[in-house]
């Protein structure tokens, strides 16, 4: 008789295990490494993968208090989604409008739509409203495959609603159990409209307040520290007051990430990667001195490309640059309801590979073990290797390739979460 297992997913024609390289992301020419196994099985025990193998050998193996026939589809790790504003009130959808008459993103910021039009709605957005209007986003995600997602906070810009969105974050984690939830405090998303043209006051009102009340409700609630955000970028936050906000945010305990080179380069790259940011994203115009410094760094560089699609602007990250020079690629959706309403990793893997001419299996790695390492989380999630959480889906397909090749709609067909089935079609 066999080692016991919780459950045995039979029958698989493939399993992309996607492994961590020396405990690290997937870089350079090891970027897109699937350690594919054909005909196999995942042992999965507590939550956790015990084991992936071929499927006769398993057989033998385990013996299982369940077992699931994958019925020769394919199998990937849960998605990872490592950048999104998910905690937002109301929409845009006139200012896409206004955008497709020749109105530029930043041209309706300065003039105090953009971030700023959302920013009206979320303050005066119960909690509860803010939860509701989430939480259909998360299922959305999920139902696409993502088992992991990261929120930022942003839409608040004073004490009183960051923390508001901080607490949705942390609700909408306790009420959905499929789904793994990272939190970002981005007080630092834009200059609210109180402080028009007092930028340093409010970079001032930021480090003196609202980052030690933020840790402070993360610490006394015994909630994960948030990681800290800043948008650093002409008109928002140049590089000297993102360094101090992201300083501030260090020193009161939380990990660092940036929103950078999104139109102009400013420096934010090179910046990121010397204060051992976890993530730089976005990474447009992103100059060839701080390609190399994230090649030589450990800051993941996140890339967007949905961020450029929804806006209809023609660059995109030089994401075969960051892999030449030894940088660790991630992919994220950035869904936000200005710039990308996208909640689908599966399409921002498909335009991943025509947008930046990177391979299907570069870019599935960067939205699963190189996107968990965006979040610190690599030694937990974004991988099928023993001892993991046993995230993962079953595709409606024989052939890994298909999440890539196809596009627009949904190959997801059934999503494990926890070792735990959470959504099937
Ligand atoms: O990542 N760049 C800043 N933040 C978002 C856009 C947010 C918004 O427009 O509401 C982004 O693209
Ligand atoms: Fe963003």
């Amino acid at each position: 008789m066999g080692q016991i297992v919780d459950l045995l997913i039979t029958n698989a024609a493939q399993v992309c295990v996607l492994p961590a390289q020396n405990n690290g992301p997937q870089r350079g020419s090891f970027l897109g490494a699937l350690g594919l196994i054909e005909n196999a099985a995942v042992a999965i025990t507590d939550g956790k993968i015990v084991r992936v193998g071929p499927s006769s050998e398993l057989a033998q193996t385990y013996q299982a208090a369940e077992t699931l026939d994958a019925q020769g589809r394919a199998i990937i790790p849960g998605l990872v989604d490592p950048h999104t504003h998910l905690v937002w009130a109301g929409d845009r959808a006139a200012e896409f409008e206004m955008r497709l008459a020749g109105a530029t993103y930043m041209e309706i910021m300065a003039a105090g739509g953009g971030i700023n039009n959302t920013v009206s709605k979320t303050r005066a957005a119960t909690v509860d409203e803010i939860v509701a209007e989430t939480r259909p986003r998360l299922e959305r995600m999920l139902r696409l495959g993502t088992t992991t997602v990261e929120i930022k906070t942003g839409y608040g810009l004073n004490i009183e609603t960051e923390i508001k969105l901080l607490e949705a974050i942390y609700r909408l984690q306790d009420e959905c159990d499929f789904v793994d939830i990272t939190p970002t405090f981005l007080g630092a998303h834009a200059i609210p409209p109180e402080y028009k043209d007092r930028a340093d006051a409010y970079v001032s009102a930021l480090v003196d307040h609202m980052i030690p009340a933020v840790a402070e409700y993360a610490t006394t609630n015994h909630r994960v520290m948030p990681f800290i955000d800043v948008f650093c970028e002409a008109g928002v936050f140049d590089v000297a007051q993102t360094r101090r906000i992201l300083e501030a945010g260090q020193a009161a305990g939380m990990p660092l990430k940036i929103h950078s080179d999104e139109f102009e380069a400013l420096g934010g790259t090179a910046l990121a990667v010397e204060m051992g940011a976890v993530s730089a994203d976005h990474l447009i115009s992103t100059p060839a001195a701080d390609i190399a410094a994230l090649g030589h760094g450990s800051t993941v560089a996140v890339s967007l490309p949905a961020t450029p699609f929804g806006l209809a602007h023609e660059h995109y990250s030089p994401a075969k640059q960051i892999i030449d020079a030894g940088g660790a690629l991630a992919l994220a959706t950035d869904c936000n309801p200005g710039t990308a309403w996208c909640e689908s990793m599966q399409f921002v893997i498909a335009l991943a590979c025509r947008s930046m001419q990177i391979t299907p299996s570069q870019a599935l790695a960067a939205a699963t073990i190189n996107a968990a390492f965006a979040l610190g989380m690599g030694d937990r999630v974004g991988s099928l290797e023993a001892g993991k959480q046993a995230d993962l889906v079953i595709l409606d397909t024989a052939d890994w390739r298909h999440i890539a090749y196809r596009f627009g709609g949904n190959l997801a067909r059934t999503v494990i979460k926890h070792g735990r089935v959470v959504w099937t079609s």
